[in-house]
C-alpha cells in the first residue's frame, strides 16, 4: 500500500484529482470505478475543472459506480446516480451511456448485480477504482463481516451506517436500509485503487485499514493484498496511525527517486 499523508481535505482533493487526471491522459478510454458521499465532491470539482479547461477528456471512458440504494429511483435526490450526474456526469463531456450506476429499483435485485459483474468484465475490468471509506471500515456498501472475495449483491446497511448518511435525507424522508454494492472482491479485481479520506472520524478506521490484520471486520484492510493501492489521507484522518512519520518518509524518498534532476 502506498500511504500519502497530506495536511488537509484540499490537499486530499488535488491530489487525488491528479491521479485520475494522470489515468485518462494515460488511457483515455479508461474504465473508472467511482465513489460516492461526501469524500470526492471536492476531488470531482477539481475534475470537472480539468475537463472544462480541456487539460483531459472523458469522451472515450466508461464508469461504474460502487453502490446505489435498494428502493430509491434515479431520479431521488438521494439516488447515487442523481450524485454522479449532478456532481460530475452533466458537467463533462462523458457519455452517459457509459456511465454505470447499479438500478435501486431493478425488480430483481441480483440479476442486476450479476449482469454488472458481466458488464464490468466485458469492458475489461476497472482500471483504476476510487474509494471512501465508512468510520467502520466499510468500502462500498461492504460493512463488517462482509466476505472479503464478495461479489456484486445486495447488503444490509449498518445502523452506523444508517446514521452516518442520514444527514443526506430530509427528516422524514425514506432512507433505505438496504443497498446494492460490488463485492470486495470485484473491487480488488480493480487494476489500480485509490481510497481517499479525511477528518478525524475516519482515524480509527484508517488504523485498522493500514496497521491492523486483514479481517472482514475491518473490510477495507483487504487493501493490505492489492498490489497498487494508494491511501490519500489528510493529517486528521492519520492521527490514530503509530507509523505515520515512516509513511512520510516513504513518500520523501519517492519523489526523490521520481524526480532525481530535482535533487542536483
Ligand atoms: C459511496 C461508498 C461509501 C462511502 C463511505 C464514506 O459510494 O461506497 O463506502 O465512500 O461511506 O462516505 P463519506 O465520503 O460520505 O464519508
Amino acid at each position: 500500500m502506498r500511504i500519502v499523508i497530506l495536511p488537509d481535505p484540499a490537499a486530499v482533493a488535488a491530489f487525488g484529482a491528479q491521479q485520475l487526471i494522470g489515468q485518462l491522459q494515460q488511457k483515455p478510454s479508461s474504465v473508472l470505478g467511482l465513489a460516492t458521499g461526501s469524500s470526492p465532491v471536492q476531488l470531482y470539482k477539481r475534475l470537472v475543472q480539468a475537463v472544462q479547461a480541456g487539460q483531459v477528456s472523458m469522451a472515450e471512458v466508461t464508469t461504474f459506480n460502487l453502490d446505489e440504494y435498494l428502493g430509491l429511483a434515479t431520479t431521488h435526490s438521494q439516488s447515487y446516480r442523481h450524485f454522479m450526474n449532478t456532481h460530475l456526469f452533466d458537467q463533462v463531456d462523458i457519455r452517459l451511456a457509459a456511465t454505470h450506476v447499479l438500478d435501486g429499483l431493478s425488480s430483481d435485485p441480483q440479476k442486476a448485480c450479476s449482469a454488472y459483474e458481466a458488464l464490468i468484465r466485458d469492458q475489461g475490468g476497472v482500471d483504476l477504482q476510487l474509494l471512501g471509506i465508512g468510520r467502520n471500515g466499510h468500502i462500498g456498501f461492504n460493512e463488517p463481516s462482509s466476505s472479503l472475495v464478495s461479489r456484486t449483491r445486495v447488503k444490509t446497511l449498518t445502523e452506523d451506517t444508517v446514521a452516518a448518511n442520514r444527514r443526506f435525507f430530509q427528516p422524514d424522508e425514506f432512507q433505505p436500509h438496504l443497498a446494492l454494492t460490488m463485492g470486495i472482491g470485484t473491487i480488488m479485481d480493480a487494476k489500480q485503487i485509490l481510497l481517499i479520506a479525511t477528518g478525524q472520524d475516519k482515524a480509527e478506521a484508517l488504523r485498522h485499514t493500514i496497521e491492523g490484520p486483514v479481517s472482514a471486520h475491518c473490510p477495507a484492510s483487504i487493501l493490505q493484498m492489492h498490489a497498487k493501492a494508494t491511501l490519500v489521507i489528510d493529517k486528521a484522518a492519520a492521527q490514530g496511525l503509530q507509523e505515520s512519520a515512516f509513511y512520510q518518509y516513504i513518500e520523501q524518498e519517492r519523489q526523490r527517486l521520481v524526480t532525481p534532476s530535482e535533487q542536483a
